[in-house]
């Protein structure tokens, strides 16, 4: 099939690579000419593991193709696919801008029959407000699908390779058709494939996301709690993990959730039940609980040292706002690090793969080390803000040399305390003694 795809970003960018990497012949478009310009020279302008080599081969057998020409792409292909951001509006709201703006192009420039599908996350009727967009240009038949993308930072192909389910949302039978097919090679395990009303396969998407957000903003609360008993998070979390009912999955607590999705898309699912009259007062709790949680290190910190930090210097390990990912989209280490410098303190940040965007964000207010160890030469204390694997078992005594003083904040519960405590640190994690 020939598919376009508008928006070539986390999303856009790994949906085009995985359709075409099934032999489909697929156009990314996207406005960031430069971005744009990068792909076509072989540059991949985000970190995601396994993307640069199917973009590349695919790029190079010419079944994957870049442009800025959204008219171009929309008359050469059959399906087309939104996959632009829908970030948080002023009051909340998922910002529909760049989706309909998208749509307006893609009306202007239909040559026959297509099939649009909204791959961005967007609230329930959006489907409808993209039909009507369209009809007021559009001089060719079409439909309109609905079809969520539940893929995950930081294991995106893998995701979209093999998706725990598909949702199409639709009441088309040509056009469902044509969808069963395309994800046809991605659900050959037997993962299903499932047709709804566009509504509901909307809503699909923030009821998962709201889902998990509540989890993680629900053991964040039990750590918490823990803390204030003396009990140990770990042992609850094992205990709850093993009911069949509950199951393992998000339920390590930490410096709370960040990303361009979960609390974007907590907010907006406020806010559109807010417009139906609803008051989703349990998301409300989430995202208060959330925000608490980022400052909870720092908290610790002003307890340790008080709130001025002239003088001090503190090392931070991880900067993406979780691991395999260079997104700091709502990382929680940003308002941690602005914490650390308004109260006067020096920062040696390290991440594997976001120091470029970290760059952008703090500029010369603070220092980029090499490596792990570069981050806490002379630090008065470590933060540990992001699990990457490459921090969990670091050599502490060396780190003990380097630093000013042995203090260690984890906010990602990745060392043993007893262990740490017992080479000399002085050591605090998220919800154990
Ligand atoms: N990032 C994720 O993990 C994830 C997962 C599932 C769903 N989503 C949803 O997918 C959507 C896209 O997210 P993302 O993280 O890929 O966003 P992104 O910001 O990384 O990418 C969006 C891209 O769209 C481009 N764009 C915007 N308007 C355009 C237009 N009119 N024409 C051409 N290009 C245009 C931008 O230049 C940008 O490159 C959002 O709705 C998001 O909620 C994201």
């Amino acid at each position: 099939m020939r598919i376009a795809v508008i928006g070539t970003g986390y999303v856009g960018l790994v949906v085009g690579a995985c359709f075409a990497e099934t032999g489909n012949d697929v156009v990314c478009v996207d406005k960031d000419a430069a971005k744009i310009r990068g792909l076509n020279k072989g540059k991949i302008p985000i970190y995601e593991p396994g993307l640069e080599e199917i973009v590349k081969r695919n790029h190079a057998e010419k079944r994957l193709r870049f442009t800025t020409s959204l008219p171009e792409a929309v008359q050469r292909c059959a399906v087309i696919f939104i996959a632009v951001g829908t970030p948080t509006g002023e009051d909340g709201s998922a910002d529909l801008k760049h989706v309909l703006a998208a749509a307006t192009e893609v009306a202007q420039s239909m040559n026959g029959y297509k099939v649009i599908v909204d791959k961005s996350t967007v609230p329930a009727g959006t489907a409808d407000l993209v039909h009507s967009t369209i009809a007021r240009h559009a001089r060719h038949p079409y439909a309109v699908v609905s079809n969520p993308e539940f893929l995950k930072q930081g294991a995106a192909v893998d995701d979209f390779l093999r998706p725990d389910r598909v949702v199409i949302g639709t009441t088309d039978t040509r056009a469902a058709d044509m969808m069963r097919e395309l994800y046809r090679p991605f659900t050959r395990t037997g993962a299903p494939i499932m047709v709804m009303d566009p509504a509901s396969a909307e809503l699909c998407k923030y009821a998962a996301n709201a889902m998990l957000a509540t989890r993680i903003s629900f053991m964040n609360e039990i750590a918490n709690v823990c803390e204030a008993f003396g009990a140990d998070v770990d042992r609850v979390r094992q205990a709850i993990a093993s009911d069949k009912r509950i199951g393992s999955a998000f339920l390590f607590p930490g410096v709370g959730y960040g990303g361009s999705c979960f609390p974007k898309d907590v907010k907006a699912i406020i806010k559109f039940s807010a417009d139906k009259k609803y008051k989703f007062r349990i998301l409300q709790a989430v995202e208060d609980v959330n925000e608490a949680q980022k400052l909870r290190l720092l908290t610790r910190v002003d307890k340790r040292f008080g709130k001025k930090l002239k003088g001090k210097t503190f090392a931070v390990w991880g900067l993406a706002f979780k691991p395999r990912t260079d997104d700091m989209r709502e990382a929680p280490a940003v308002p941690l690090i602005q914490g650390l410098l308004a109260r006067g303190a020096k920062v040696r940040a390290f991440d594997p793969e976001a120091m470029h965007v970290a760059r952008r964000i703090f500029k010369k207010q603070i220092t980029y080390a090499r490596n792990a160890y570069d981050a806490i030469k002379g630090a008065d204390a470590l933060l540990v803000v992001t699990e990457w694997n490459e921090f969990r078992e670091p050599d502490f005594e060396r780190m003990k040399k380097l630093m000013n003083a042995p203090v260690v904040f984890d906010g990602r519960n990745i060392f043993d305390p007893r262990q740490v405590r017992e080479l000399g640190f002085s050591y605090s994690s998220i919800g154990r003694p």
